[in-house]
């Protein structure tokens, strides 16, 4: 199981950090298309940071604890903090290449709570595997 605790830390912290970049840039968005970047994202941040409480608490049901401060959330998260504001464009394409490495990293955690029978977090996994599907389509369609 430390395999799969671990993966899934990093996968939860990397969802609260992806939930923040989505709400920076909604927050902080400018241009000609402030108006439907600003929903855009925020729809994204809603969608994903209303997954975090369940992805918690899956993490407890199976036996270990959630990394719940800033301080253990940087240390694994694998989508990487932006302290700059960005043009809206670049917003868009980082967001959309922190969605894949979304995607990746809970293909990689699906495999992982299989291989530990884990059904049920399988579930879950493969629930929040569809929702970055979504959101990368919509990121994508808007870079064209
Ligand atoms: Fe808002």
């Amino acid at each position: 199981m430390d395999e799969l605790f671990k993966a899934s830390k990093i996968a939860f912290a990397s969802s609260y950090s992806f939930v923040i970049k989505a709400q920076n840039f909604h927050w902080n968005v400018e241009g000609m298309f402030f108006e439907p970047l600003h929903n855009l994202f925020g729809k994204i941040y809603e969608e994903v940071y209303d997954s975090i409480d369940t992805f918690a608490e899956q993490i407890r049901a199976m036996g270990t604890y959630t990394p719940a401060s800033f301080q253990r959330l940087s240390m694994l998260t694998q989508v990487d903090d932006e302290t700059q504001i960005l043009d809206s464009k670049q917003m868009v394409i980082e967001l959309y290449e922190d969605n894949e490495k979304m995607l990746k990293m809970l293909q990689i955690l699906f495999e992982i709570s299989e291989n530990n029978k884990q059904y049920g977090f399988s579930d879950f996994v493969a629930g929040r595997i569809d929702a970055h599907k979504k959101h990368g389509w919509m990121l994508r369609a808007t870079l064209k």
